[in-house]
């Protein structure tokens, strides 16, 4: 089975592949970037200003394969792709719980992403603690 998705919105960062981009966003709270929501999707972006951090699902465009073992930067093991974050993966999705710091009609003003200029966007949803902290372990 195939699964088509098109993009919502597109990131516009100042990562690039020769750029160091951290492994996770919230690694760089500061780094600023601009999710531009295309224009087809600007009444879906209605009431997002009311959240202080959104989750972006975005399509690692850039990745040429994967493998089903992946050693996570600064470990000295192996784990299964599937413990850990690669960017390598069947399906590249990245995931990101992103800071929201302002709307500006279908511009969003964001900090703290790992995503490179240009990344598209598949979704966005509101980040709500009661539900997105399970607490445990990680
Ligand atoms: C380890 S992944 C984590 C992505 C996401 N936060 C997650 O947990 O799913 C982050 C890395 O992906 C790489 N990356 C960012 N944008 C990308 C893109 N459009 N295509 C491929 N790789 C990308 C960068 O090297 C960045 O450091």
């Amino acid at each position: 089975m195939i699964i088509e998705y098109r993009p919502v919105g597109v990131f516009h960062s100042n990562l690039t592949p020769r750029a160091n981009a951290p492994r996770q966003g919230i690694l760089e709270p500061e780094n600023r970037a601009v999710i531009e929501v295309f224009d087809e999707f600007a009444e879906a972006v209605k009431d997002l200003d009311e959240c202080e951090y959104i989750i972006v699902l975005y399509h690692l465009n850039q990745t040429t394969g994967w493998h089903p073992i992946a050693t996570p930067p600064g470990s000295d093991r192996t784990f299964g792709l599937f413990a850990t974050r690669s960017p390598n993966r069947p399906n590249p999705i990245g995931f990101g719980i992103i800071k929201l710091n302002k709307v500006d009609g279908t511009k969003l003003m964001v900090s703290g992403v790992d995503a490179f200029e240009g990344t598209p966007v598949l979704d966005i949803k509101p980040w709500i603690s009661s539900i997105d902290c399970p607490g445990g372990k990680a």
